[in-house]
């Protein structure tokens, strides 16, 4: 994970696909407004538990004890992303880290459960 501040080059190609929406200028706006964390997040079923942890997209309809229950108000600032699918998780990785700089691990327990 890093901390970074996005240019709106990069925060264009990350929302590439709601581009044209109504919202698109907005939420460009905010996500290069400050600093970000980013993380790669590796392990079984990894973006089912992350988007359950993240919360459904309005705020008003997650779930609390989700993030975006417990600590947003509105939508269109987007507190929390998390990567839809595999495909989605790769293309998103490259755009904010260097192969070298992935850590890949595996606890020797985990051999014995996951294979
Ligand atoms: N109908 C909408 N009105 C306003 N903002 C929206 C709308 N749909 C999406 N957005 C904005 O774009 C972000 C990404 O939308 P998306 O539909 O991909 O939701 P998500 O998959 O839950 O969130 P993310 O992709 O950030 O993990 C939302 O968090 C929100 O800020
Ligand atoms: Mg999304």
């Amino acid at each position: 994970m890093k901390l970074m501040q996005m240019d709106r080059a990069l925060a264009a190609r990350h929302y590439a696909v709601h581009e044209g929406q109504p919202f698109y200028e907005g939420l460009l706006e905010y996500v290069t407004s400050g600093p970000v964390v980013v993380a790669v997040l590796e392990g079984p079923d990894a973006i089912e538990l992350v988007r359950q942890t993240i919360g459904a997209t309005r705020p008003s309809a997650a779930q609390p004890g989700t993030i975006r229950a417990d600590y947003a108000i509105d939508g269109r600032r987007n507190l929390v992303h998390g990567s839809d699918s595999p495909e989605t998780a790769r293309f998103e990785v490259g755009l904010f880290f260097r192969e070298e700089e992935l850590v890949s691990w595996q606890r020797d327990v985990d051999r014995w459960i996951y294979g």
